[in-house]
């Protein structure tokens, strides 16, 4: 019986690892280029190979659109009305859809479903791109004001870091408000408060 119980225990202990990702610490020093480069060379693109962004890419990525970048405060990269820190990332790729969490720098996996198609709705090319940002503010975090508008405001920061992270590493990226969201706001579980806004398929260029 014991044997038993510590068999299940096991086996619950892994899938539920399974469902965390403990990204690798994002590397500061990944890019050569100096920041007004960056901003010279930052454009939209809309082509992308299959190349897998690896873990190591993608966790520089995710610290750059909204990481911990002042621990003692548990601040962030982009700055966000009354430090509200409104806005989840979801992450999607071909394993699943999941949460960024910044302050412990994992993924939660909230769906087993490739939902790119879902994010690229309308516009196929997106869907090409191995990985793709969602930018979803949690209206939660406002008690007064415009929740919308300030939410939108709050996810365009967080997509411009990504669009010049993207540009440091070499990566092609481009912020977009098509998604269909209906599929999304279902499959990732939202609540009727937490609105997508804008995401950012990325790759590397075709
Ligand atoms: C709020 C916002 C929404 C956008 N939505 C889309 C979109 O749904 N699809 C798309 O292909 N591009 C989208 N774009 C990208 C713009 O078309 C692009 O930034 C613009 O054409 C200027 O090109 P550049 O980014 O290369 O300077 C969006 C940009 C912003 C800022």
């Amino acid at each position: 019986m014991r044997k038993l119980l510590v068999s299940v225990f096991f086996v619950l202990g892994l899938s539920s690892n399974a469902q965390t990702i403990q990204l690798p610490a994002p590397d500061l020093n990944s890019s050569s280029k100096s920041f007004f480069q960056v901003l010279s060379q930052r454009k939209s693109e809309r082509s992308f190979s299959n190349i897998v962004i690896n873990d190591a890419t993608l966790s520089t990525i995710l610290w750059s659109a909204c990481g911990i970048n002042r621990p003692e405060e548990k601040k962030i990269t982009a700055p966000s009305a009354i430090n509200a820190q409104d806005i989840l990332v979801y992450v999607c790729r071909a394993d699943g859809a999941y949460l960024y969490h910044p302050i412990d720098n994992t993924l939660e996996k909230v769906s087993d479903l490739d939902l790119r198609k879902a994010v690229a709705g309308n516009q196929t090319f997106a869907a090409e791109a191995p990985v793709s940002l969602i930018m979803v503010s949690d209206g939660v975090k406002f008690r007064h004001g415009n929740a919308e508008t300030i939410g939108m405001i709050d996810a365009g920061y967080v997509s411009e870091n990504i669009c010049l992270a993207c540009t440091a590493l070499g990566l092609a990226t481009v912020p977009r408000m098509s998604m269909d969201k209906e599929t999304l706001k279902k499959e990732l579980h939202l609540t009727d408060k937490q609105i997508l806004i804008l995401n950012n398929p990325i790759g590397f260029p075709k």
